[in-house]
């Protein structure tokens, strides 16, 4: 029988999703030895004694071709995958006739009671997977005999004792993970041995003592985690050596002396947090050549001097320096903005002036320092809690005072003779608009009620009169309103000929507004250009002073948004539709963004924005803020969008581009697997504090994980490809053709096990995209180009 991992080295070129694919690189027939009959009998009688099964007879002669059992071609088990089986009982210590095994992964269950001895005995398994059990007791030093193992993770469990040193025998280990246990004692020295580790995960202990400086031989480690324990001395150097470290959590530990310049070693660093210790001493500022550093925390130590320049000049995403002694100022030598999306300097003994270089979209926190002076208008959309305890800060917030203003005559004019000026000049403009409605009156109307001259009929099957729908709505009556917006209602209208049509309708008072009436014009005219299966169909409309409506398609179904909020309807919107909802709207903006002359920037992509027809397939609707990309200007604009949607970068460019639509594409994407707004996932996605996030974990729970292996490829595929339009550099992220393409190809990432994948791992996996969005921002360069020169 084929070993399920035949299938997984297939497509490991492709993308190698989980670890898993490459920790089992090949498996197969070459793995068959011979087996005794006895053995088999053996093997039969402890599948009975492991009771995993209960649901099947105590008949094992089927065994094979029981769920999750894999065998090799002499019928001896290779291969038990029983993660989320919600199987209750414990090892039983005959585990170990399972001769042939290579990989047992019982994650997820409801495994109690102690490891055997003999788990040692398994010398062939390649993969032991117990992780998020009740496994108690401690870890059998006979595990040290598991020669062939590659991945061995143990946490979210019940263990206690020591880390048996034995461990340090398993050499061909490349994942290492006892996190969340109650595991004491020191760390083994012998773990330095364990050179082809990649990742090593030993937080949420008790572990104690020093970190020995034995794992700077580790040369392949990409992740330690060794944060919340009890390790005390110092950092050993030899740590700094590891040139692929890319991830460094030593927080929340006793660790103590002072950060060392070595730091610049860490040249493939992302993310490192050294948080709460007893650190001492400057910010070295050779931590400024950490150049891939997305996040910095060094907060709750005891760091003294200034903040060096170095630090700042860093890509980073978060930076948080807070609670320590850090004096001096904000680092203010530069000519371009610095953006983050997570700062926090709170709680130190910083002085002068917030650079207005700086731009924050997420959060900021400066509070409880010495700064004084203006706090610079764009960020003043923070609360005051985050400038609380600077006495000497002034600005247009809440608790602070206004900054006096400089007394030059410049200033005198704009703030005396230029309000005199506008008010003369509305006075004007309102004495002029009177006398023109007054004359207006005593025109008369055209008769609008008996012919259908104001309105264009677009497309439609038969023609609808003005008529049809003041009868079908009696006169926009109450009772056929499904709907109100900000700026109007819409209708249900069913037509004489059976037809039902939605229709938006312009509140009067609204009418008169500019921009109201300006975007509903706006949309007509986008929406009477353009024809596309996922678009809301215009079929016509009336645009009259008097009356104006737009008369669509009717969706059944109402908005995305709402179809999640009710559990009765979300639970409708299985997984294959919300994969079809993700690619039908990426196809919708494809055509907007690539196949419309000019491009068609939609601006406001929201769940409340994708309507539903009574199939349940999308359609993307509201162009009232598109806008149409035009060449020759910049393109700067007012700020559009519903907020947490809208790209970070809008914040400070105001620069439409397409590749704003993708970021909001990819919220409405994570939202429709999530079944709600992915809101603080988004902060702590890219902040990096959510790595241990598994993708199962995030799937909206009012539905079943999908069984169907295509169906979990596919949602591995769409959140992967959500991720990629998060990305915050815009050009990082794909183009909508390249999404709705990859949609359409038939190739899908390995995901045999939704519960293995980190969100990490499809953000970092995502990166197999970046060729073809490569190709992309090649494709439309000059316009990437573009925007980019009038950003600047
Ligand atoms: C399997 O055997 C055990 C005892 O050997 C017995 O208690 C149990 O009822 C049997 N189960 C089935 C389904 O035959
Ligand atoms: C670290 O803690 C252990 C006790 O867990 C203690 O014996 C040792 O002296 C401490 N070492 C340092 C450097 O503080």
């Amino acid at each position: 029988m084929a070993s399920p991992f035949c299938c997984t080295t297939l497509v490991l070129s492709y993308v190698s999703i989980a670890l898993v694919v490459t920790i089992f690189p090949t498996l197969g027939t070459g793995s068959t030895r011979l087996v005794t009959t006895s053995e088999l009998e053996m093997e039969a009688k402890a599948i009975l004694h492991l009771d995993w099964w209960s649901w099947h007879s105590n008949d094992t002669h089927k065994r094979c071709s029981w769920v999750g059992i894999s065998c090799n071609e002499a019928g001896s088990i290779t291969s038990i995958d029983c993660s989320r089986f919600a199987v209750s009982g414990s090892i039983s210590p005959q585990i170990c006739a399972l001769s042939s095994l290579e990989h047992l992964d019982l994650s997820y269950n409801n495994i109690i009671g102690e490891l055997p001895q003999s788990l040692g005995k398994l010398t062939r398994l390649k993969g032991l997977n117990l992780s998020r059990n009740f496994v108690q007791g401690s870890i059998p030093s006979g595990c040290g005999n598991l020669e062939s193992l590659k991945l061995l993770d143990l946490s979210h469990n019940r263990i206690t004792g020591p880390i048996p040193s034995t461990l340090g025998n398993l050499t061909t280990l490349k994942m290492l993970n006892l996190s969340k246990n109650q595991i004491s004692g020191p760390f083994p020295s012998t773990l330095g041995k364990l050179t082809n580790l990649k990742q090593l995960d030993l937080s949420f202990n008790q572990i104690t003592g020093v970190i020995p400086r034995e794992i700077g031989n580790l040369k392949d480690l990409s992740e330690l985690n060794l944060s919340k324990n009890k390790l005390n001395g110092s950092i050993p150097l030899s740590i700094f050596n590891l040139s692929r470290l890319s991830i460094l959590y030593l927080d929340s530990n006793l660790l103590e002396g002072p950060l060392p310049q070595e730091m610049k070693n860490l040249k493939a660093l992302s993310f490192l947090d050294l948080s709460s210790n007893n650190l001492i001493g400057p910010i070295p500022s050779q931590i400024g050549n950490c150049s891939n550093l997305q996040e910095l925390s060094l907060s709750n130590n005891h760091i003294t001097g200034s903040i060096p320049f170095e630090v700042f000049s860093c890509p980073h995403y978060t930076l948080d320096l807070s609670h320590n002694f850090i004096e001096g100022e904000i680092p203010h030598q530069f000519d371009n903005d610095l953006y983050f999306q997570v700062l926090d300097l709170s709680h130190n003994n910083l002085t002068g002036m917030i650079p207005a270089y700086l731009w924050v979209s997420y959060v900021l926190n400066l509070s409880y320092n010495s700064l004084d002076g203006p706090i610079p208008g764009h960020l003043s959309e923070f609360s005051s809690d985050s400038f609380w305890g600077n006495k000497y800060l002034c600005g247009n917030i809440r608790g602070f005072s206004p900054c006096p203003s400089t007394s030059s005559n410049k200033l005198k004019i704009v703030e005396i003779i230029l309000p005199v000026l506008c008010f003369l000049a509305f006075l004007a403009l309102g004495v002029l608009l009177f006398l023109r409605s007054r004359a207006k009156d005593n025109i008369p109307e055209p008769n609008v009620t008996k012919n259908g001259d104001l309105f264009s009929i677009l497309n439609f099957d038969g023609r609808i009169a003005f008529e049809d729908i003041i009868e079908a709505t009696n006169d926009f009556d109450i009772r056929y309103c499904i709907g109100t917006g900000g700026y109007g209602s819409v209708y249900r209208a069913q037509l004489r000929s059976g037809k039902i049509v939605a229709l938006k309708k312009l509140h009067r008072r609204e009418a008169e507004v500019l921009a109201f009436d300006k975007s509903f014009k706006n949309e007509a005219k986008i929406l009477s250009e353009i024809r596309h299966k996922n678009i809301v169909k215009l079929h016509g409309f009336c645009l009259h002073n008097r009356c104006m409506f737009l008369i669509y398609e009717y969706m059944a179904r109402g908005s995305l948004f709402c179809v999640l909020a009710y559990d009765n309807e979300a639970m409708e919107l299985d997984w294959t539709k919300r994969v079809k909802i993700i690619k039908d709207t990426a196809c919708a903006l494809s055509y907007l963004h690539h196949d419309c002359h000019p491009p068609i920037v939609h601006r406001d992509i929201s769940s409340n924005n994708i309507l539903l027809n009574s199939n349940l397939e999308a359609c993307v609707s509201d162009f009232g803020t598109a806008r149409l990309i035009d060449p020759d200007s910049s393109n700067q604009t007012m700020l559009v969008g519903t907020y947490g949607y809208i790209a970070p970068e809008l914040a400070y460019t105001m620069v439409v581009t397409e590749k704003c639509d993708v970021y909001s594409f990819g919220v409405l994407a994570l939202e429709t697997l999530m079944g709600k707004h992915p809101g603080e996932l988004l902060v702590s996605f890219s902040a990096s504090s959510s790595n241990n996030i598994m993708l199962s974990d995030i799937l909206d729970p009012r539905l079943p994980l999908p069984s169907d292996r295509r169906v979990t490829k596919d949602i591995v595929f769409a959140t992967t490809m959500a991720f990629a339009c998060l990305r915050s550099n815009p050009n990082f992220r794909p183009a909508m053709k390249c999404v709705s393409q990859a949609f359409l190809s038939r190739k899908r990432p390995v995901a045999d096990r939704l519960q293995a994948i980190s969100l990490l791992q499809l953000k970092e996996h995502g990166l197999y995209m970046d060729d073809e969005a490569k190709i992309q921002s090649q494709m439309s360069g000059e316009i990437v180009e573009l925007h980019a020169s009038s950003s600047s």
